[in-house]
C-alpha cells in the first residue's frame, strides 16, 4: 500500500506547488488558465523527471507543456530542473496517464508524445499497457485538427503492437517511421529523454512513430 508518510518527496511536492498539481489541485485557477489559454498545449504522459519536457520547453517558449507522471520523486526533480532554466511554460500533474481527459478538454492539444512507457512484456500484463485502441480514441477526441501523436520505445514488441492499432484506425496519418531513431534521418530533431540517455552509446534500437490526425 501506497504510504506518503513514508516518501519524503510527498513534503517536497509541497515547495513546488507552483508547478506540480495533485488531484487536489483540481479546481486550481494556475491550472486551469494554463490549460485554458489560447498557446499550443504540448503534452508528454509518463514524462519521468522531466528532461524532454525542459528541452522541449525551451524551444518553444510560446507553448505550453504539461507531463503526467505518477512518482513524486521525479516530479520534485522535474520541477527544479525547470526553476533551474527559469522555465514557466510547464506544469506537472500527478495522475495516472490513463485519467487524462478528467483534466484536459477536447480538442485542446497539439501535441501528445509518450516516451519509453513501460512496456509491460507479459502477455498477462499487456492490460496495463497505456497505447491500446481505447486510448487512441483518447487521443483523438483530445487532440485538435491536424496534431501530432508521438511514441517512443526500446520495446520492439510493444511498438509492433502501437504501430498495429495505429494502422487499425483512420484518424492518424503515420508522418515518420523508424526501428533505429538515432540512425534516421530523424535524429537532428529528436530530444534526448532520461531513459533514452541511457540506451544511446549502447547500440540498442530506439522505435519511433508520428502521427497527426
Ligand atoms: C520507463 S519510464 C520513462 C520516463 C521518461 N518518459 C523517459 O523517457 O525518460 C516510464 C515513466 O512512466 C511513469 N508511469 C508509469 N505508468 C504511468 C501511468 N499510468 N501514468 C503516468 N505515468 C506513468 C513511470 O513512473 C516512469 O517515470
Amino acid at each position: 500500500m501506497f504510504r506518503p508518510e513514508l516518501n519524503p518527496y510527498v513534503e517536497k511536492l509541497e515547495e513546488h506547488k507552483d508547478i506540480v498539481f495533485t488531484s487536489h489541485d483540481r479546481e486550481s485557477r494556475d491550472l486551469l488558465e494554463f490549460i485554458q489559454s489560447p498557446n499550443p498545449l504540448i503534452v508528454d504522459l509518463g514524462c519521468g523527471a522531466g528532461n524532454f519536457l525542459r528541452d522541449f520547453a525551451q524551444i518553444r517558449p510560446e507553448s505550453h507543456f504539461i507531463g503526467f507522471e505518477l512518482k513524486f520523486k521525479r516530479l520534485v526533480k522535474g520541477a527544479i530542473k525547470f526553476k533551474k532554466k527559469a522555465l514557466t511554460n510547464i506544469r506537472l500533474i500527478q495522475s495516472r496517464a490513463e485519467e487524462i481527459e478528467s483534466w484536459i478538454p477536447e480538442n485542446r492539444i497539439s501535441e501528445l508524445h509518450i516516451n519509453f512507457p513501460d512496456p509491460w512484456p507479459k502477455t498477462r500484463h499487456q492490460k496495463h499497457r497505456l497505447v491500446s485502441r481505447r486510448f487512441l480514441e483518447t487521443v483523438k477526441r483530445l487532440l485538435v485538427p491536424g496534431g501530432v501523436f508521438v511514441f517512443k520505445t526500446d520495446h520492439r514488441e510493444y511498438f509492433e503492437f502501437a504501430v498495429d492499432l495505429i494502422n487499425s484506425v483512420d484518424f492518424l496519418e503515420i508522418l515518420h517511421y523508424s526501428e533505429d531513431l538515432h540512425q534516421s534521418e530523424f535524429h537532428q530533431e529528436n530530444l534526448l529523454t532520461e531513459f533514452e540517455s541511457l540506451f544511446k552509446g549502447k547500440g540498442y534500437p530506439v522505435y519511433y512513430i508520428k502521427t497527426k490526425t
